[in-house]
């Protein structure tokens, strides 16, 4: 069966990590997959994750049996609370509930497996661009997927009327996926004025929004955030969310992460997490336990909360200063291009502008691997790596 196959296209953004690793050139930099380092290009253990490691070692929970289907019940909680905030009533009345998933990845999938379960017609709509592997996702899923207009390349902005008006003609029952902060690729968000717009535009239409919210605190802030989702849910209209936890704890290969439902009453959502189980039971049976008793310690342990929001704040500020050193960097290297949209992006990401062919370039003469698209991970640049990543930059402009 396998003499025939052809090799399948390397993933492309996983598969640039691959093709880094086996580079022998010492100066390699890698600005490819959106991993955070710190300034030494270490991706660090966070110290609230240290601490709560010692926690759980002196509690020794390795032991026992499966979690339930839908995970933790305590992290589960507090991933609603992180979302709505503790004293939400959709928090309080249940209508608002989680299933802890392997990663951000594991909650796109269980929530595109909930929808072709629950609403088969459905027609996913999805940003252009958007990250490279949600396509993948949802159509293994088996839906069929549309795209909404949503970065103008050329101004470098968000092209938010072409937006609106492209989702103005998606009808009731089909869903829209919204990235909640921190877009990945293009780092341009809405502004609160236009989420709250929005907002309106999936109550007055009837469309599922499904948020993928895998970089909560890297934009504004934690609670800023959540502006987006927030002003959904103010509409008490239905909504899903996958969350990922893998940047802001720092926890990437323990894969932590969640599917949100939120309903219009707690036997509803109740009801829907019932299919939602069923999704996980044929997928992964039940998620690990590690990962969540490690976020859930910390968000449930009032001065290890306190240590994490420093730890969330120290990422976003150092990324943030990142991006303004990037934009004098190259404004004193060349006036072939001018980056300073850049500084005014958040998250991990932001177009370059280079072609496939710069890119290529890029990686074949100096060792820079970029993603295809032109998407650089700011989260990747370092006070050492700044000036021979600008030179080669400039070189191939
Ligand atoms: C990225 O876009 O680089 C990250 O979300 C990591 C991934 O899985 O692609």
């Amino acid at each position: 069966m396998f003499e025939s196959l052809l090799p399948a296209p390397p993933d492309p953004i996983l598969g640039l990590t691959e093709a880094f690793k086996e580079d022998p050139n010492p100066a390699k930099i890698n600005l490819g997959t959106g991993i955070y380092t710190d300034d030494n290009g270490k991706t660090p253990t966070l110290d609230c994750i240290s601490r709560s490691e010692k926690i759980l070692a002196e509690k020794s929970t390795s032991g026992g049996g499966y979690l339930p289907m839908t995970g933790l019940a305590e992290y589960d909680r507090s991933v609603v609370e992180l979302l709505f905030g503790a004293d939400h009533e959709m928090v309080q009345s249940g209508r608002a509930l989680a299933a802890q998933t392997p990663g951000g990845t594991g909650g796109l999938r269980v929530a595109a497996d909930f929808i072709a379960r629950t609403n088969p017609g459905a027609k996913l709509w999805m940003s252009n661009p958007t990250w490279a592997n949600h396509n993948g996702i949802f159509t293994a899923a088996g839906l069929e997927l549309g795209t909404y207009p949503y970065y103008d390349q050329e101004s470098r902005t968000l092209a938010f009327d072409e937006m609106v008006t492209a989702l103005k003609n998606v009808p009731a029952g089909d869903v829209v996926l919204f990235h909640a902060c921190c877009h990945n690729p293009s780092g341009m968000d809405p502004s609160p004025a236009q989420w709250e717009e929005l907002a309106e535009l999936a109550a007055a239409q009837g469309f599922l929004p499904l948020f993928d919210f895998a970089y909560q605190g890297f934009g504004e802030g934690l609670v800023e955030d959540a502006f987006g989702l927030r002003a959904f849910a103010a509409k008490g209209i239905e909504l899903l969310v996958a969350s990922s936890f893998s940047k802001n704890f720092g926890l990437y290969n323990q894969r932590v992460g969640a599917m949100t439902v939120v309903a219009g009453a707690a036997e509803a959502a109740q009801n829907a997490m019932s299919h939602v189980k069923l999704c996980i039971r044929t997928n992964y049976s039940n998620p690990p336990a590690h990962g969540a008793r490690l976020v859930a310690t910390v968000l449930a342990d009032a001065e290890l909360r306190t240590i994490w929001e420093q730890d969330v704040a120290t990422m976003r500020n150092r990324i943030n200063s990142m991006r303004r050193l990037f934009v004098e960097t190259m404004a004193a290297k060349t006036d072939k291009a001018d980056f300073s949209f850049v500084a005014t992006q958040r998250g991990m990401f932001s177009f370059s502008g280079l072609s496939k062919e710069q890119v290529l370039e890029i990686r074949e003469k100096h060792s820079v691997y970029i993603v295809g698209s032109g998407r650089i991970s700011i989260a990747g640049i370092t006070s050492a790596n700044i000036e021979p990543l600008c030179n080669a930059l400039a070189s191939v402009l």
